[in-house]
C-alpha cells in the first residue's frame, strides 16, 4: 500500500486503476493544473532541470529520491500514509466509535469547507512566490523555492482528490475553482488574508516558510486527528513535506542574521545606514518584518472564540494539535480557556468555554512553537556577540481577525490610542522604505557555490551535495 505506482499518468498509493470514474476526472483535472502551473508557477522555469526530491514512498525511510527534473514534469500524485483498520475516532461526541472511510452527511458541508479552505493555500502560495526566481541570492536557494512550489502543488492533488473522490460534483466544481482563485486578485481572491499578501522579497519569503508554512504544520496536524481517516491520512504525509518548507525559513533567517552579524562586527556598527551601505540588511528591520509576517499569520488561526471550532471539534473534524498526547478527556465539555478582550481601554482576559476557544488553543500552540525558533535566531546573534534580542510581537499586535481586530496594541501588549498606533507604526512594522532597501539587494545570484552578499552559505548543501554543486541546470 504505501509504495508508489509511478507507471500511471497520475502517481499514487491509493490504486487509483480501481476506481476509473475518478480516475478518470483527476486525469481531466490534470491539464488544468498544468496549464495553471504554466501560467501561475514560478516564471521562466519551463526549461530548467532542478535537482528535487520527490516521493517513492510513504514509508519514514527512504521516501524520498533526488535528480535532475523539469518541474512541470515532476510527478505529482495522490499518496496517503497507510491506513490502520483498527483506527478509533479519539475526540469529541464520537469517541470511541470507527473512523469514517467515507464523508457522512451531516458533516459534509464542514468537511468539504475545511478541505477548501486547505486547498486553496497551496496553489496561493505558488502564486506569491512566482517572482521570486527572479532575485535568488543562490542558486542552492533557487533550488529550495523551486522544491517548496512543486510540494505545494502536492499539497493541493492531496485535497483535490479528497474532493473529487467524496464530494461528488460539488467537489469536483470546487476542484476547478481552486485553480481560479488568484493570490491577490480583486476580485477572485484566494480565500484567506496571509495568501493574498505579496511575497516580493526573499527575506519575505523566508520569514513566510518560517510564519506561514508553521500555520500550515497546525493546521495540518489537527486535521491528522480528524474522523475522517482519508483527511488524517493525506495530512500525515503532507506535514512531512512540510517540514523542509519550515527548515527553508529558519536556516534561510539565521544565514542572514550571520551575515549581519559579521558586518556589525567589522565594522564595530549598529548604525542602521553604515550597515546598509554595506549591503546588509540590519536589525531593526528584520524585527519590523517578524511583526508583520508573525501577526498576519497568527490571523489565520481564525476567530479567538468560534462556534464552529467547538463543532468541529466534537463532531471529530478537527483535533487538537498533538490531540492524542493530551491526557485529558478528549471531549472537553464544561471547561474553560482564556482569551483576550479589550475592555476598560485595557487588554484583559475572559474565561470563555475551551470548545468555543480551540482556535486560540491552536494558535497558542502556534505561538509556542514559532518562539522557540526566533529564540534559535537569537544565538546566532548572541554567539557572535551582537547585543540585540529578536522578539515575536505580542499576540494582540496588529490582528485584523476576531476580537482583537483593529485594537491598537503595542507590539509589547499595550493598548494605545490610534493616533499614537499610527506615530509609532513605522518603528514596529515595514516601512516602504525598508522595503525599497530590501528589493534594492535583491539581485540574481546562481553561479554554483556564488552567494549573494547579503545572505551567508548554508552550513550544508541539500542531500550532502558540495557547496558549488549544480542545483539547477539552465539550459
Ligand atoms: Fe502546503
Ligand atoms: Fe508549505
Amino acid at each position: 500500500m504505501s509504495s508508489i505506482n509511478y507507471s500511471e499518468k497520475i502517481p499514487n498509493n491509493v490504486n487509483l486503476g480501481e476506481d476509473r470514474t475518478l480516475q478518470r476526472a483527476l486525469e481531466q483535472w490534470q491539464p488544468n493544473f498544468i496549464n495553471w502551473w504554466d501560467d501561475m508557477g514560478p516564471v521562466g522555469s519551463t526549461d530548467m532541470d532542478v535537482y528535487l526530491r520527490t516521493a517513492v514512498s510513504v514509508d519514514p525511510q527512504g521516501w524520498a529520491q533526488f535528480g535532475h527534473v523539469k518541474m512541470r514534469d515532476y510527478r505529482w500524485g495522490v499518496f496517503l500514509n497507510p491506513g490502520d483498520s483498527e483506527r478509533k475516532i479519539h475526540f469529541g461526541d464520537h469517541i470511541g466509535e470507527k473512523v469514517w472511510q467515507d464523508v457522512p452527511g451531516e458533516h459534509r458541508a464542514n468537511l468539504r469547507r475545511i478541505i477548501v479552505t486547505q486547498g486553496d493555500t497551496e496553489p496561493a502560495s505558488v502564486e506569491q512566490q512566482r517572482h521570486l526566481g527572479n532575485t535568488a541570492p543562490s542558486m542552492y536557494d533557487l533550488r529550495n523555492l523551486f522544491q517548496i512550489n512543486v510540494e505545494e502543488g502536492r499539497h493541493l492533488w492531496a485535497m483535490v482528490y479528497l474532493l473529487h473522490k467524496h464530494f461528488g460534483r460539488d467537489g469536483r466544481e470546487e476542484a476547478d475553482a481552486l485553480l481560479v482563485r488568484r493570490s491577490g486578485d480583486e476580485n477572485n481572491p484566494r480565500i484567506l488574508g496571509a495568501f493574498n499578501e505579496a511575497t516580493p522579497d526573499w527575506l519575505s519569503f523566508f520569514m513566510f516558510t518560517y510564519f506561514t508554512d508553521r500555520d500550515g504544520k497546525f493546521q495540518l496536524a489537527a486535521l491528522a486527528e480528524s474522523a475522517f481517516d482519508p483527511l488524517a491520512r493525506t495530512t500525515k504525509f503532507m506535514l512531512t513535506e512540510e517540514a523542509h518548507h519550515m527548515f527553508v525559513g529558519e536556516s534561510g533567517i539565521s544565514r542572514v542574521l550571520a551575515r549581519t552579524a559579521r558586518a556589525m562586527n567589522e565594522l564595530k556598527t549598529d548604525d542602521v545606514s553604515k550597515l546598509r551601505a554595506e549591503g546588509v540588511i540590519d536589525l531593526p528591520t528584520i524585527q519590523r518584518y517578524i511583526n508583520f509576517h508573525y501577526s498576519v499569520t497568527i490571523d489565520l488561526f481564525g476567530a479567538d472564540e468560534s462556534s464552529n471550532a467547538a463543532i468541529f471539534y466534537s463532531s471529530g473534524l478537527k483535533g487538537r494539535y498533538e490531540e492524542s498526547k493530551r491526557t485529558d478527556d478528549h471531549i472537553l465539555k464544561g471547561q474553560t480557556y482564556k482569551v483576550l478582550e479589550s475592555r476598560d481601554g485595557k487588554l484583559q482576559e475572559k474565561e470563555v468555554p475551551l470548545l468555543n476557544g480551540l482556535n486560540e488553543v491552536l494558535r497558542d500552540d502556534y505561538i509556542t512553537d514559532s518562539v522557540a525558533g526566533v529564540d534559535r535566531w537569537n544565538k546566532v546573534l548572541s554567539k557572535a556577540g551582537i547585543d540585540f534580542t529578536l522578539k515575536v510581537p505580542h499576540k494582540a499586535f496588529n490582528r485584523n481577525i476576531g476580537a482583537l481586530a483593529g485594537v491598537k496594541i503595542t507590539p509589547e501588549g499595550n493598548m494605545i490610542s490610534a493616533n499614537e498606533w499610527f506615530a509609532k507604526k513605522d518603528e514596529w512594522l515595514p516601512t516602504a522604505e525598508d522595503r525599497a532597501y530590501v528589493a534594492s539587494l535583491m539581485g540574481r545570484v546562481v553561479e554554483p557555490g556564488k552567494f549573494a552578499n547579503w545572505i551567508s552559505p548554508p552550513n550544508i548543501g541539500i542531500n550532502r551535495q558540495a557547496a558549488d554543486f549544480e542545483y539547477v541546470r539552465f539550459n
